[in-house]
C-alpha cells in the first residue's frame, strides 16, 4: 500500500459534461465530452493518485480500463517509489459486476470492490479471485467509502463517476477538489446523466465553492472546484509526484 493510513486523504471528484450539464446521451456509444488534451490530463491526473473509483455503473456502461497509458507517467509513479498503476476500486450493491470486463482483465494491480456485507460471499464467488471484495455495513456513504479506503493506506483518491458515485460525494460534501470538464456543445433533448444532488450541498448554497484554476485545455474548459472540509487545500498541493509536462495547457488562476 502505498501510504500510512494516519495521511489524511485527499478525494478528488472528475466529471465531464456537456454545456447543458449531460454527462451521456442515449446512444449506446460513449459519448466522447473531452478533448484530446483533457483526456491527457486525466491520464497526469490518476498518475497522481494512489486508487481511482468509478461506480459499477460506469463499468456496466463504458467498460473502463482506468489505467494510465502514458509511458513517461508510469515512469515518475515508478521513479517515486509508487507502484506502477493505480489501484482500480469499484462499487456495487447488487453484485451485477461482469469478471471479464477490463476493470478485472487488464492491468496486473490490484482491483477491489466495495459492497454491502450481505452480498460479499456471492461476488466473491462470481468474481473468483479477481479482485478483493470489501463488504461495507449499510447503508454505503462516501464517508464510509472513505474511512475504509483511508484504512486500507489510499492516501490519493480519485472519483471518475458515474452519475450515482459522483453525487454521492459531492452530497455528502466528501471531496476536497472537484474537477469539472465542460465540452463546448450541447446534447440536447438527447441528453442523461445529470447530478442527482441530496443532502449537504444542495441543502446549504451559502456553501459556495472556491474555484482553484479555470484552465482550457484544447477546446474543454476544465474548472477545478475547492471544497475545505476544514483544511484548505489547493489542486498542486499534491503534484509532487510528477513534472511530466502536458502540452497544449492554458491555464489562468483564479
Ligand atoms: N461524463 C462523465 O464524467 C462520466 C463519468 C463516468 C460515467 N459517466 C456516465 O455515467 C453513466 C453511469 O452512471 P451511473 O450513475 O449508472 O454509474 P455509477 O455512478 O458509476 O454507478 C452506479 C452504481 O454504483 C453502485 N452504487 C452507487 N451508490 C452506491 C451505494 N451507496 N452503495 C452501493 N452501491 C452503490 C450501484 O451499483 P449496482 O447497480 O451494481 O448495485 C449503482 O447502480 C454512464 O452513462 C456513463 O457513461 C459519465
Amino acid at each position: 500500500m502505498p501510504a500510512s493510513s494516519n495521511s489524511p486523504m485527499h478525494i478528488c471528484l472528475s466529471a465531464a459534461c456537456s454545456i447543458d450539464g449531460y454527462m451521456d446521451d442515449t446512444s449506446n456509444q460513449r459519448l466522447i465530452l473531452s478533448s484530446d488534451e483533457d483526456l491527457l490530463d486525466i491520464q497526469r491526473e490518476r498518475s497522481l493518485c494512489d486508487a481511482i473509483l468509478v461506480g459499477a455503473g460506469t463499468l456496466r456502461a463504458d467498460n473502463p480500463r482506468l489505467s494510465i497509458r502514458e509511458p513517461p507517467l508510469v515512469d515518475a509513479r515508478l521513479r517515486n517509489g509508487l507502484p506502477a498503476q493505480p489501484i482500480k476500486i469499484t462499487l456495487t450493491a447488487t453484485g451485477n459486476l461482469d469478471p471479464n470486463g477490463q476493470f478485472f482483465q487488464q492491468g496486473t494491480q490490484e482491483k477491489i470492490v466495495l459492497c454491502p456485507t450481505g452480498v460479499v460471499t456471492s461476488l466473491k464467488s462470481r468474481l473468483d479471485g479477481w479482485a478483493t471484495v470489501i463488504g461495507i455495513d449499510a447503508p454505503i456513504t462516501a464517508r464510509r467509502i472513505a474511512h475504509v479506503l483511508q484504512e486500507r493506506g489510499v492516501r490519493h483518491l480519485f472519483v471518475e463517476g458515474g452519475v450515482l458515485v459522483l453525487s454521492l460525494f459531492l452530497s455528502e460534501g466528501i471531496f476536497d477538489r472537484f474537477r469539472l470538464a465542460i465540452a463546448p456543445f450541447f446534447v440536447g433533448e438527447k441528453g442523461i446523466s445529470r447530478f442527482q444532488l441530496q443532502h449537504a450541498l444542495v441543502a446549504n448554497r451559502q456553501e459556495r465553492l472556491s474555484i482553484g484554476s479555470v484552465r482550457l485545455l484544447g477546446d474543454t474548459t476544465v474548472i477545478d472546484y475547492l471544497h475545505s472540509r476544514g483544511r484548505q487545500t489547493t489542486r498542486h498541493d499534491f503534484e509532487t509526484v510528477s513534472d511530466t509536462p502536458v502540452s497544449s495547457i492554458v491555464e489562468t488562476n483564479v
